[in-house]
């Protein structure tokens, strides 16, 4: 069997944050439990008596002072500090009608129900133990990664703090003990580990012990991967079941990780708004530098997304927030009704490989070839295994098959090999397999890396003028450590478990991401979130091991920024990009004036009453460019760079676009006499009547130290 490692998927690398999500999520409300249903209120803190000397006691009195008040303890569920400036509680519709009538209640959001997206890694990032950032950023010391996902696995050897430097003084956080989960779990690489669940039991979620702990500990696997990918130390001989072998290795190996339990196994894997924003709220209190999510909720405009909310607040203390793009799954495969089957060991025949057309008598203990699982290879796997068969050879084209899709002996082969295969079943008295050889894991297949079929895909529907997803990092059969609770699959009567297990998903590259971005805050104290950002996203590459442009998994076709953003990650040069397009505090207030949100709005997504829009832009100082036009055909771009490479430097704009499209910039030369020094330039692009509906250039400034500093610029036709 040969499996790709390692392809990239999508990855929205925080602000104008999580905003711009593309997200799968589900709204419920929270029913069934009398009248009370679960609110976040977000407040104007600015009303706060100041007789009440915390927010907390204020948000308590709000609530006792309500007609038919419950017991207020009963009510409260979190009063928020960062994320918002707020609480959220259990409220009746009139009790929530009080509140609103108060002058200090600026919105109101009900509860909502998020989901997940669902070790060779660092070696395909390009680090390396001798040179570039690794050593640079000391592997990432000093750093503290906050996951906010479905716990964490204590015991594994991904988190032995075997040689880790001390817990930072700085930290704020705590182990918490739950079932199953004692403080003295956490060490020097597990700093921190905490549970939020008060959101979800209001909604009359049960947390059993059957299928989830009342408490940090993971059940599900996934946090312990997520973390495990971000900064675990170095393991040795891991594998898969033997896949993968090999030494497991986070991307910022010596960062510390902190854990923030949102997402818990109810029925379904869940987390609620008010938890979520709890975790997000006590990461930031605790005093993580990255926070790494990988679950979301339905796109809905920044103000009414307390997601967004909260993580422009973190960016604003300097937090970098890294998000998971949501999964796209494209329409599920049809069955095929048709495929011809052969058997081995001396029977030939043909029937089909589909659910139900097997007879286990006949085919028990037989080798099966599954010719054309082009269209449902999962159906005829699961077809195989229902009738005992030995061992299957299936022609398939699918290439997203995981190690954990095989239950017997299998070859799974491209479809254009099947026609010797065919050829020997068929013509042969006694075809029989002698012997199946399986390639472990091939690393450097080609093409590679690719955008993964799962990825989302751009523009983003809630801002359309910010090109999303910002870049590609690896999603796609990650090894990282899992929760050794459960059963990892099945084969006949036996459940097998593992510690490490290859995981893909746009989950899989948000941890990567931010481990990336612990190694630059190590190298780069004084970085900004969006410095950090625009350092990746501006030293991305876009051509991969065929030398041609990143290819699209679904398709074969080269992919655009739409589906790669500004390209795969690529970490040893975002450690030194040149110039950095820098996006400060005020320039999200301008934005946000200038796409038209109102006074009130503004307020909500700020949490503060006084700002100042007297700059109006509909545009970030984002590192990419983005224009949505109608009838137009040219359009300007403001923007700013700030040097943060060798005091003198002299960049020239290298333009890169396609017959139909042109791209100037003004000035086309910058000059640099000093570091942090910053300047500005426009850049136009015009398009001709007859250019296809999506086209796209680049943008590269290159100095005479060797940095390009590129940036796709996109036209999108409406
Ligand atoms: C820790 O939590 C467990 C499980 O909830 C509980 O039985 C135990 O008493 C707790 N220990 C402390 C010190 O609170
Ligand atoms: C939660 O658990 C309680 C006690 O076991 C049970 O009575 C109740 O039906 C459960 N609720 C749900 C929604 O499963
Ligand atoms: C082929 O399959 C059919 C239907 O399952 C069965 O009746 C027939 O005996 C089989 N032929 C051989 C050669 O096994
Ligand atoms: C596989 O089946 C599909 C759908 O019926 C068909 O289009 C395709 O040509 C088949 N491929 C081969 C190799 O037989
Ligand atoms: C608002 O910003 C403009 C330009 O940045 C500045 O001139 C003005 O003084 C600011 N006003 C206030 C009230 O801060
Ligand atoms: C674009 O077309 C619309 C309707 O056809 C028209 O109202 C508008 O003025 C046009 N804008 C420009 C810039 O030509």
């Amino acid at each position: 069997m040969t499996k790709e490692i390692c392809f990239p998927d999508l990855i929205l690398h925080h602000a104008l944050p999580c905003l711009l999500l593309l997200l799968l999520g589900i709204s419920i409300s929270a029913s069934k439990v009398e009248d009370y249903q679960t609110y976040i209120i977000h407040m104007d803190h600015s009303h706060k008596p100041a007789s009440f000397l915390t927010h907390e006691s204020w948000h308590r009195s709000v609530l006792k002072s309500l007609s038919y008040p419950a017991d207020e303890e009963e009510m409260l569920l979190y009063s928020y500090n960062h994320v918002i400036h707020g609480f959220s509680a259990r409220l009746t519709a009139l009790q929530l009608s009080e509140i609103e009538k108060s002058p200090a209640h600026l919105a109101t959001y009900p509860e909502s129900f998020g989901k997940l997206f669902t070790t060779h890694s660092p070696k395909f990032l390009g680090l390396k133990s001798k040179s570039g950032l690794w050593p640079a950023a000391s592997y990432g010391e000093g750093i503290i990664i906050g996951i906010i996902d479905t716990g964490i696995w204590p015991e594994s050897d991904s988190f032995s703090d075997n040689g880790m430097p001390p817990v930072p003084e700085r930290w704020k956080g705590q182990c918490e003990n739950g079932t199953a989960f004692s403080p003295s779990a956490c060490n020097k690489k597990l700093i921190g580990a905490r549970s939020f669940s008060k959101g979800l039991k209001a909604a009359g979620r049960n947390i059993s012990s059957e299928s989830d702990y009342d408490s940090a500990r993971d059940f599900f696997g996934h946090g312990t991967h997520t973390s495990s990918t971000a900064a675990v130390n170095h393991v040795l001989g891991v594998s898969q079941f033997g896949y993968a072998r090999g030494t497991a290795r986070g991307v910022a190996p010596r960062a510390h990780i902190a854990m923030y339990k949102v997402l818990w196994e109810t029925d379904t894997l869940k987390s609620a708004a008010s938890d979520v924003l709890a975790g997000m709220d006590q990461a930031i209190t605790d005093g993580v530098d990255i926070m790494s999510l990988s679950l979301g909720f339905d796109q809905t405009p920044f103000f009414k997304d307390v997601i967004a909310i909260g993580s422009l607040s973190a960016i604003q203390k300097g937090t970098v927030v890294v998000c998971a793009a949501g999964i796209s799954y494209y329409p599920e495969s049809i069955y095929i009704v048709d495929a011809p089957l052969y058997y081995g060991k001396g029977n030939v025949n043909k029937t089909t490989c589909n659910m139900g057309a097997l007879n286990p008598d006949e085919v028990s203990g037989k080798v099966i070839l599954c010719d054309n699982g082009t269209i449902d290879v999962y159906g005829q796997m699961m077809e195989v295994n229902r009738v005992g068969a030995h061992a299957a050879i299936f022609l398939t084209d699918t290439s997203d098959l995981d190690a954990e899709d095989y239950s017997i002996p299998s070859l799974t082969l491209p479809t254009s090999y099947g026609i010797l295969i065919r050829e020997y079943v068929t013509g042969w008295k006694k075809p029989m397999l002698k012997r199946m050889k399986f390639v472990l894991t091939e690393f450097g297949t080609k093409p590679a890396p690719q955008v993964a079929s799962f990825s989302s895909r751009g523009p983003d529907s809630i801002s359309p003028g910010i090109l999303k997803p910002d870049i590609l990092a690896p999603g796609v059969d990650v090894l990282a450590a899992v929760a050794p609770n459960i059963p990892y699959m099945e084969i006949g009567n036996y459940d097998l478990v593992t510690d490490y297990a290859l995981y893909s998903g746009t989950s899989m590259a948000a941890p990567h991401v931010a481990g990336v971005a612990a190694l630059l805050k190590a190298v780069h104290k004084d970085w900004s979130p969006a410095a950090v950002r625009s350092a990746i996203m501006t030293t991305a590459y876009t051509i991969d091991n065929t030398g041609t442009i990143l290819k699209d998994e679904n398709t074969g076709l080269p992919a655009t920024p739409l589906e790669f953003g500004a390209g795969h990650i690529n970490p040893n040069k975002a450690m030194d990009p040149g110039l950095i397009y820098e996006i400060n505090f005020q320039d999200y207030v301008e934005f946000l004036c200038g796409i038209g949100y109102d006074e009130k709005q503004i307020k909500i997504v700020l949490r503060q009453s006084k700002w100042n829009c007297s700059q109006v832009s509909t545009d970030l100082n984002y590192p990419s460019f983005v224009a949505i036009i109608t009838n137009e055909t040219v359009k300007s771009f403001s923007r700013v760079v700030t040097n943060v490479g060798e005091k003198e430097a002299v960049y020239h704009a290298i333009l890169d676009f396609p017959t139909g499209m042109k791209i100037r910039t003004e000035p086309s030369t910058l000059t640099f006499t000093d570091k942090y020094q910053k300047q500005g330039f426009v850049l136009s692009v015009e398009i001709d009547g007859n250019a296809p509906g999506v086209i796209y250039g680049y943008l590269k400034w290159i100095d005479q130290h060797n940095h390009i500093v590129s940036s796709p610029v996109v036209v999108i036709k409406t």
